[in-house]
């Protein structure tokens, strides 16, 4: 299993030292939550913020934009150059040209399906895309509980994965623990954000990055 810790249960007043502690503990992924008040009822952060993130990540970016206006938002963070930009496909009128834009800026496009949205919504962009991120809670916020049916709605995905793109990758985000990463792996699912679990793991996170995988 690949693990991208959020970093939206890092302290932000010790950022720089909260990135880094994830890519020494050996993480995949530095996950990036992008909110801008509109499409979610928060705010996180910007450009600014993130190159602070970048310059310090050894570990490449896993950007998660939960905004309005997402080719806006990919023109902000494609100078960063991150590994993943993903958006959500209920703000996007024109997820395929989205999708083109990306990859011509060098970066891995994903698409996020919120709780409600089935797989099949994306059936024809799979062969398109490099990631599909499953959020596992509405999106917004840190931790919040893990809503289940994202299990079965991980098996329907991988069907459709495996017969039209199989090297796409499936993501999920929201409430994963040491405890459901189990059923998510048997589903079929490649990579795991972990925000509040890591960052508040008892005996660090060193070893709640070893405890997922
Ligand atoms: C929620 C974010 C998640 C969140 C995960 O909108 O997309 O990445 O930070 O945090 P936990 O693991 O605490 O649910
Ligand atoms: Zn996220």
């Amino acid at each position: 299993m690949l693990v991208a810790p959020s970093i939206l249960s890092a302290d932000f007043g010790y950022l720089a030292r909260d990135v880094e502690a994830i890519c020494e503990g050996g993480c995949d992924f530095v996950h990036v939550d992008v909110m801008d008040g509109h499409f979610v009822p928060n705010l996180t952060i910007g450009p600014v913020v993130v190159d602070a993130v970048a310059r310090v990540a050894t570990k490449p970016l896993d950007i998660h934009l939960m905004v309005q206006n997402n080719s806006f938002f990919v023109d902000l963070f494609a100078p960063l150059a991150p590994e993943f930009i993903s958006f959500h496909i209920e703000e996007e009128k024109h997820p395929h040209r989205l999708i083109q834009k990306i990859r011509s800026l060098g970066i891995r496009p994903a698409v996020v399906l919120n709780p409600h949205t089935p797989p099949e919504a994306i059936e024809f962009l799979l062969e398109d895309i490099d990631m599909v991120l499953l959020m596992s809670v509405n999106p917004g916020f840190g931790g919040q509980k893990f809503i289940s049916s994202v299990i079965e709605k991980a098996k329907r995905l991988k069907k459709l994965i495996l017969q039209k793109n199989p090297a796409c990758l499936i993501e999920v985000d929201g409430g994963v623990n040491d405890e459901n990463v189990k059923l998510l792996e048997e589903a079929g699912v490649d990579v795991v954000v972990a925000g509040s679990f890591v960052y508040g793991h008892p005996e660090g996170i060193k070893e709640a990055i070893a405890s997922l995988r």
